[in-house]
């Protein structure tokens, strides 16, 4: 993956430095004012906090890494950006750098996101927070010793529908919920065929740990955080390595790897306090063409189900709920994906070293290890404890 080649792009070729290029040398006055950012990563994820980055005030994209010259250098002009490099070694460097993105393929997180906590950067992560709990574990670990923010990209929580049913959840309109069914289901969404996604050193796993970890983290958030105590999973591999289930409209970085993951998976949590969290996430299987993204709760008062179909932030939504005082569709806001994930994190680093200790990555710790538990009892064809 790494071709060796490394440097930095100016914004206009070999010129001069311009003012832009200096900023990352600005005084600590400013500095206090305005938040200096980068990104790893110019994929489909990358360039989601590219661009929440730039929504945001006070705050200066100084530098981008991306293995891909041509868009490198279009987003490098697109967002006016002072350094593009091609390496991530490179960006987290520069001089005068307040916080990184990591949106790079998962094997790289940790080593990125330790590096980047060691320099005294702030971190925002993409999901999942790595390969598996042990990595993410050194990376909690190296976000307390130094003291610095890590979040990790949970957007999905962050849709409207989700946001709308959290409030009727925490209003207790469905008493106490018992029984949740959280489901991301594909017809042919292997994120590329080939791509870095299906080889299991870099991804860490399939469909479960890239879309599952999403269902996974606004279930368990719906839930109000019980604690998982034991997982009952299968995983299957039946149409990706026969070439089928990729999907068109993915176009992951492309490693020429086999398909060494799992394509489908579901497991069966137990939670504290007696409920039941079935999850299902599937990248190919034979079934509707439009993505589905479906979640039941069943309460002692009341229930609710929330029904995507189609792409997760053009979809069609339905959410329901079902009371003894009668049935409803609650009015459902816009949904802040990266946006919410951004502006939080930026929010969390302005709060100053009080608040830095609550965004230690811990959160998503949790959920590798709950993933982990999942391939453990996919394995061993049985229950397993956390
Ligand atoms: N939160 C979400 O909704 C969401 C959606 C898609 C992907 N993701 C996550 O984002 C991450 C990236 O996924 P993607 O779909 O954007 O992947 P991608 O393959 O499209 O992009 C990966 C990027 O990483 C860059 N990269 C790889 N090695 C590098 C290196 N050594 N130095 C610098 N850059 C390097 C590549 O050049 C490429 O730009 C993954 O962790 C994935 O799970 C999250």
């Amino acid at each position: 993956m790494d071709s060796g080649r490394s440097g930095t792009i100016g914004l206009e070729g070999d010129q001069p430095p311009t003012d832009k290029d200096l900023a990352v040398h600005q005084s600590p006055s400013d500095q206090e004012r305005r938040l200096r950012v980068g990104v790893v990563g110019i994929g489909w994820a990358g360039r989601q906090h590219l661009e929440a980055y730039a929504n945001s005030a006070d705050v200066e994209i100084v530098g981008l890494a991306g293995m891909e010259p041509d868009l490198l250098a279009e987003l490098r002009d697109e967002y006016g950006i002072p350094h593009a490099v091609e390496r991530w070694e490179d960006l987290i460097a520069l001089d005068g750098l307040d916080a990184i993105s990591v949106a790079v393929p998962t094997f790289l997180h940790a080593p990125i996101t330790v590096a980047a906590l060691e320099r005294g950067l702030h971190v925002l992560s993409e999901k999942p927070i790595a390969r598996n709990g042990d990595e993410g574990q050194l990376m909690v670990d190296a976000a307390r010793k130094a003291g610095r923010v890590l979040d990790v990209a949970f957007n999905h929580r962050r849709r409207g529908d989700i946001t709308a049913l959290k409030r009727v959840l925490d209003d207790g309109e469905l008493g106490r919920p018992y029984y949740a069914k959280a489901s991301w289901l594909r017809r042919a969404g292997i994120p590329s065929l080939g791509s870095w996604f299906t080889n299991r050193e870099m991804a860490g796993g399939g469909p479960l740990a890239d879309i599952g970890v999403h269902v996974i983290d606004y279930a368990l958030h719906l839930l109000g955080e019980p604690k998982v105590l034991s997982v009952s999973a299968s995983t299957y591999s039946e149409l990706g390595p026969q070439g089928r289930g990729g999907g068109g409209e993915y176009s992951a970085q492309a490693v020429g790897s086999a398909f060494e993951v799992e394509d489908f998976a579901s497991a069966f949590m137990r939670l504290e306090g007696g409920a039941t969290l079935l999850v299902e996430a599937g990248w190919a299987a034979y079934r509707d063409t439009d993505d589905l993204l479906d979640f039941r709760i069943y309460g002692t008062d009341g229930g609710a189900q929330l029904t995507r179909a189609g792409a997760p932030y053009s979809a069609v939504e339905s959410l329901h709920v079902y009371t003894e005082k009668g049935d409803y569709e609650p009015e459902v806001g816009p949904s802040l994906g990266h946006q919410g994930v951004v502006d939080d994190f930026l929010a969390a680093i302005r709060a100053g070293e009080a608040e830095w200790g609550r965004h230690d990555g811990s959160l998503a710790l949790g959920r590798a290890r709950i993933i982990d538990a999942c391939y453990a009892s996919a394995a061993r064809h049985r229950e397993v404890e956390l």
